[in-house]
């Protein structure tokens, strides 16, 4: 999903589109993803490095290197022990946000030197943490606990939702899920159509007990995954061969397959009944948000009145 050409629509439809750093084979690759993603947009984008735990982790030294030196200027870490990297690329004259799962980790964030935080709640595809706090709550804790800027992050995907962010205190929202089923997303039809097709019921968590949980759509693979998991808790051998990320991309780039592997989605799957441009997506959002803001909430005030 993070590819160039997706980054830059959505910077283009005036968003800050991301690139996933780690979606590249190799630092160069990541390169060359970037002065592509360049040659697209004039607007501003970011390239996002996560900090997962791996088998064999990846050169992360390596792909930061690339982003400095492609003069990217906002970066999104995300994932564990992000000290080493956002003292780098703060050093190097980034903006840096952090994403994360939880008070804890935003208020370290901000004491490294992060400059926004991304708060990403329960509802996210991807990877929740373990603490399952939704963000009906977590960002009013933002707001009470963060002295640095956050945005609002996983379940997001209408105008509402919008205004209600920045009532929370947020800057904004970051969406993913919602992201996936538009014109421009480098993604099959199919997985697209599950997105609309599907309701607030239609994702499942899979390795909750390696604790490195993960949203995802709540299909065969998932249901099979989570059988595995339950007969042998904590054994990541046992369905590795399941999660791994060749799976999602051949269903996502080649053969559409909805059922056959696992794929990150979030809960916004319920709001969404539309694959839009992103440009149409983020006017929408931003048009309702702005309806919420202007007459709703005035409305409520003037009515005391
Ligand atoms: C298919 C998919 C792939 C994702 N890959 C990454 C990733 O590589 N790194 C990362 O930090 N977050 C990743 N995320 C999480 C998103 O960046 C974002 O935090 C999340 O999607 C927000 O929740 P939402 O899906 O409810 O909008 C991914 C999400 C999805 C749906």
């Amino acid at each position: 999903m993070g590819y160039h050409d997706m980054c830059a629509a959505v910077s283009n439809a005036g968003g800050l589109g991301t690139i996933t750093a780690l979606s590249q084979k190799t630092p160069e690759a990541l390169r060359s993803e970037i002065r592509k993603c360049k040659a697209l947009t004039s607007k501003p984008f970011a390239v996002n490095l996560t900090l997962l735990p791996a088998l064999a982790p990846p050169d992360y030294g390596a792909y930061a290197r690339v982003i400095i030196e492609e003069g990217v200027r906002i970066v999104e870490t995300a994932g564990r022990n992000p000290k080493k990297w956002i003292k780098l690329f703060k050093d190097n004259g980034c903006f840096v946000i952090h994403k994360c799962v939880a008070i804890k980790h935003a208020l370290t964030a901000q004491r490294l030197g992060a400059d926004m935080i991304s708060m990403d709640g329960f509802e996210c595809g991807g990877h929740p943490g373990e603490d399952d706090v939704g963000n009906w709550v977590l960002l009013a804790q933002a707001a009470r606990k963060l002295r640095i800027p956050f945005i609002a992050s996983g379940g997001c995907a209408n105008g509402a939702q919008l205004a209600a962010a920045l009532a929370l205190g947020a800057e904004g929202m970051n969406m993913g899920t919602r992201f996936m089923a538009t014109r421009e997303a480098p993604i099959h039809e199919n997985i697209k159509r599950a997105l609309v097709a599907g309701d607030e019921k239609s994702t499942t968590l899979v390795m909750r007990t390696v604790r490195n949980t993960e949203r995802v759509f709540k299909n065969g693979a998932a249901k099979e995954v989570r059988a595995i998991e339950s007969k042998t808790p904590g054994d990541f051998t046992k369905f590795l061969h399941l999660v791994k990320g060749a799976n999602y991309k051949k269903s996502f780039q080649e053969t559409g397959d909805t059922e056959s592997s696992v794929w990150s989605c979030g809960q916004s799957m319920a709001l969404i009944d539309s694959i839009p441009t992103c440009k149409d997506l983020i006017a929408q959002i931003v048009s309702d948000a702005e309806k919420v803001m202007s007459k709703r909430l005035p409305g409520m005030l003037n009515s005391r009145l």
